[in-house]
């Protein structure tokens, strides 16, 4: 199969992360045959050093004419006293809403090898394997008025309409249903507005799905229930900004943020796919970043965007063995095994990968 796929590496760990990512993604290819023809494209601090703006129309129309998007990270303290029309995470938000990227999937599952790199007890979280699926191109993070609005009020606005909140709402009961058929819907309805609405809809949608079970969760209590009990959780789906927030604190279950990839998606096979952390300035440029979160990314994007899940499964088992085996990158190392720059651990998985094909031809 042939597919173009647009790579925007971004900042800090962004382009180490991406650049070990597409190593593998090219020996992928090359083994199944596949031609995947990547070509990049500036986006956050880079474009504004590059270009002036954070994301200019060349990126948008190289994203819009491909098949999929990798994205590495966005971001640094270089730019952070910018303007806000020239930070560099404008871009990040622009570039989501001008591809329509409504529903971000944050799959939370957690590596066996990885159960004493929690900081939980092993009790709490080994049986742990839930979704986020955070509504993405709405709610607080684009209404308006944003700014101040006069010398002494600053506002941001939380917006909704039904549409918006409908349709992430029908591809989380979707996910449900393929996974164990749980779902709940994290809101703040005892306060706002948009989420008394938000589970109204939800209460619509879920006569669809008498098979799937929904459960309606505050989100200041969800939080501690993340903590306390998280196996409890299949599919959560929730507003922008809660499911920024919630999905870093889930990553925490895995042992690490290096760990969590995320796809964003619409209602057709295009996705934008991206690891769930930053741009981590304190530890770019030094050969530490763990790179798994992008690799997890770029094996979603094998699986929703190209059908190719055996690909997928190729990528993921062998992440499972080098974790097994007793490789670590620092984020994961607590003295145990062998810790590992960012290309080693990728080298050790291009190992994997080689004799794991040649032991099933
Ligand atoms: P961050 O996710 O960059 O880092 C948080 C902590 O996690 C840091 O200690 C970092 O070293 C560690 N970490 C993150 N990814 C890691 C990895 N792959 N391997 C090992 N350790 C890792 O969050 P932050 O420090 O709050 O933000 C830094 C910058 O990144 C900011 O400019 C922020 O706006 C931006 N940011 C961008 C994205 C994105 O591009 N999707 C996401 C979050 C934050
Ligand atoms: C994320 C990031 C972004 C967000 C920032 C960098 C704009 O934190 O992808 O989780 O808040 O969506
Ligand atoms: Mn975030």
């Amino acid at each position: 199969m042939e597919k173009k796929i647009a790579v925007l590496p971004g900042d800090g760990i962004g382009p180490e992360v991406m650049e070990g990512a597409l190593k593998v993604l090219s020996f992928i290819g090359d083994r199944f045959k596949h031609s995947f023809k990547s070509e990049k494209g500036l986006i956050g601090g880079a474009a504004i050093d590059a270009e002036g703006t954070p994301l200019p129309e060349k990126t948008v129309d190289l994203c819009q004419s491909s098949d999929a998007v990798l994205l590495g990270a966005v971001g640094g303290p270089k730019w952070d006293q910018n303007p806000a029309h020239l930070r560099p995470e404008k871009g990040l938000l622009g570039i989501r809403k001008a591809l329509g990227l409504f529903a971000n999937l944050r799959p939370v599952t957690l590596q066996p090898a990885l159960i004493e790199a929690s900081s939980l007890k092993p009790s709490i979280i080994e049986k742990v394997d839930l979704m986020i699926v955070r509504e993405l191109t709405g709610g607080i993070y684009f209404g308006e008025p944003s700014g101040m609005v006069d010398d002494e009020t600053v506002v941001d606005t939380l917006r909704y309409t039904k549409g918006e909140i409908e349709r992430v709402v029908r591809t989380a009961f979707e996910l449900a249903r393929k996974r164990r058929n749980k779902l709940t819907s994290v809101d703040k309805a005892n306060v706002l507005s948009s989420s008394k609405v938000w589970r109204q809809i939800v209460d619509e949608v879920a006569k669809e799905y008498p098979d799937v079970t929904v459960s309606h969760q505050l989100v200041d209590s969800a939080a501690m229930k993340l903590i306390q009990d998280p196996s409890q959780f299949d599919v959560m789906v929730m507003e922008n900004l809660f499911g920024d927030i919630l999905s870093d604190e889930a990553s925490m279950l895995t042992g690490s943020l290096g760990m969590l990839p995320s796809a964003s998606l619409r209602s057709d096979s295009f996705g934008l796919y991206e690891p769930v952390h930053g741009s981590a300035p304190d530890i770019a440029g030094q050969n530490k970043a763990n790179p798994l979160a992008m690799l997890l990314s770029v094996s979603m994007m094998l699986r929703y965007s190209f059908q190719m899940v055996q690909e997928a499964e190729v990528i993921e088992a062998a992440i499972n063995q080098v974790l097994q085996e007793g490789y670590r990158t620092f984020d994961l190392y607590q003295g145990v095994g062998t810790r590992l720059g960012t290309t080693e651990m990728i080298q050790q998985i291009l190992s994997v990968i080689d004799q794991q094909l040649v032991g099933s031809n």
